[in-house]
């Protein structure tokens, strides 16, 4: 069995599983929360080295604003409570999006885990917080751009190795395979630039019903699959 590297997952369906039990959408997200954390638990297990979760879409401040300040608050719970376990696991944590947006506190926890994990070497959990492919691209031509104008950069060394090494996944290799919950059929602004190759596994499954069980079934799922890259 091939093991991706990198394994990338929009977590969906939060609202609809609380819906269902009826209570308020923050107990859907807050068992999201737990489905990460097996999720990561079954990377670290599997030798997946990269684990990359879409937590907060720069999309997501439209949402009801006690909703929003409920996630920030979930967020860190979820780093206090997960750090120790990280160390234990020898889970690597990183972020990527636009993270100066996010509330003082959230800010703070995340750097100091991101720095207290940084020598882990099992798995990499990214979490996607303020992002969106769009926002992450215009960065991207931004940084390349100020390049430009200085005179450090020639318009014509501009090419795919130069664009993806100003991503803020510059360090990490493209996801080999994207898992979507919750039946949806599509990208909702993830990962643009590193997605072109990736398998897509759409599970019905609600995200807080994911488990280690069903991210060994998608990886199954992804076997099957015959990776071209645009080749014969
Ligand atoms: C999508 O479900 C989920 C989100 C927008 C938030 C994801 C957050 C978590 C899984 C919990 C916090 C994460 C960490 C890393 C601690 P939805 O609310 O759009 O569900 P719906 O489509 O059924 O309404």
């Amino acid at each position: 069995m091939t093991v991706p590297r990198h394994v990338a997952i929009i977590m969906d369906g939060n609202g609809r599983w609380a819906r269902e039990r009826g209570l308020a959408r923050i107990a859907g997200h807050e068992q999201g929360a737990e489905s990460v954390r097996m999720v990561t638990e079954a990377c670290v297990e599997m030798g997946v080295k990269f684990l990359t979760v879409y937590a907060f879409s720069t999309e997501n401040w439209k949402r009801p604003a006690a909703e929003v300040a409920a996630l920030w608050v979930l967020l860190e719970h979820f780093i206090a409570q997960e750090t120790p376990t990280l160390m234990k696991n020898n889970v690597r944590l990183q972020t990527i999006g636009r993270l100066h947006e996010l509330p003082e506190s959230c800010q703070q926890a995340l750097a100091e885990t991101v720095a207290k994990t940084a020598g882990n070497t099992a798995t990499t959990l990214v979490l996607a917080l303020n992002y969106s492919g769009r926002t992450e691209l215009v960065d991207a031509v931004r940084e390349l751009g100020a390049e430009v104008a200085a005179g450090r950069l020639a318009v014509t060394a501009i090419n795919a190795e130069e664009i993806a090494a100003h991503l803020y996944t510059r360090t990490m290799p493209d996801p080999d395979l994207l898992i979507r919950t919750s039946g949806e059929m599509r990208l909702s602004n993830f990962l643009l630039w590193q997605l072109s190759y990736t398998e897509i596994v759409v599970t019905e499954k609600l995200w807080p019903d994911f488990g280690k069980d069903d991210l060994r079934a998608a990886v199954a799922e992804f076997n099957k699959r015959q990776r071209r890259f645009g080749g014969l």
